[in-house]
């Protein structure tokens, strides 16, 4: 069997001696799960206790019935708008970022997201539609950015986000030439991110089984798309960076974007 060129590695809090070891690993393309801790736990409570005081219903009584229709687009929304600005959220991830060893003084961030995906047979709803393939740095040329993306409930491979790791380092066709901010925040139904539409081979395409709990862990520079699964899922992502990861780490190069643009102002200090 071909080795893997990255690795997809699961790790435990306790495991993560160094910081700087770490980081340098995801820039060099490897992809982290973080084990079940409390505090990722605690950070999945509350927004189900927000979910629950917004619609109604607990989270998991929503996945476990694909048919229940709840989400009326503006009132999803709102919710989306609620998480974003959620102090206390922000303060868990923040907490969390630290048991992996990040210094949260140096740590910007973007806004924490809750994105609902139906399963491929419903018409998706909300801000962040599912993305087709695509860097996140074709959007942002930040190529020091730290994605960060947890399941609200279990995730089966047939449901999960997928990365395509054989491409971290390949140029691929791309449209971050012609996509712009301002052209998706004006018009509706442009694509949140430039994509790809290259076919990637099926055996590159990489899926996750991730316990409720756990953390999926990628650099931005990752190719990767949120299509629709055989079940519905809901989960919290975002995206870190920090001040001096440039001068300290070697961080991922340009092989393909063609934006000229960096959108650091997405990112803000975690700590004010
Ligand atoms: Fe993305």
């Amino acid at each position: 069997m071909k080795k893997l060129k990255y690795k997809i590695e699961k790790i435990s809090r306790k495991e993560i001696k160094d910081n700087k070891l770490l980081k340098q690993s995801i820039f060099d393309g490897n992809i982290f799960i973080f084990k079940k801790s409390s505090l990722c736990l605690e950070l999945i409570n509350l927004t189900n206790k927000f979910f629950y005081m917004h619609f109604g219903i607990s989270t998991e009584d929503f996945i476990k019935n694909e048919n229940l229709k709840i989400f009326e687009e503006n009132k999803l929304i709102e919710f989306q708008d609620k998480i974003k600005r959620s102090k206390s959220l922000l303060a868990l991830f923040c907490k969390l970022l630290r048991e992996f060893k990040f210094n949260v003084n140096e740590t910007l961030t973007d806004k924490i997201t809750f994105r609902y995906s139906p399963n491929v047979k419903k018409e998706p709803l909300g801000n962040l539609k599912p993305a087709k393939a695509h860097r996140d740095t074709w959007a942002s040329n930040v190529f020091n950015q730290i994605n960060w993306w947890i399941p609200l409930h279990e995730v089966e491979e047939s449901s999960s986000i997928f990365i395509v790791p054989e491409y971290f380092d390949k140029k691929i066709s791309n449209n971050s030439k012609a996509w712009s901010f301002k052209n998706y925040k004006k018009i509706q139904n442009y694509p949140s991110t430039p994509f790809t539409e290259f076919k990637f081979k099926k055996n590159q395409v990489k899926h996750f089984k991730l316990k409720k709990g756990e953390v999926l862990c990628f650099s931005g520079n990752h190719i990767h798309g949120s299509v629709l699964g055989i079940k519905k899922r809901i989960n919290l992502e975002t995206r870190t960076v920090c001040n001096n990861d440039e001068k300290i780490f070697n961080i991922p190069k340009n092989v393909d974007s063609e934006t000229t643009v960096k959108k650091i102002n997405w990112f803000s200090p975690i700590r004010k």
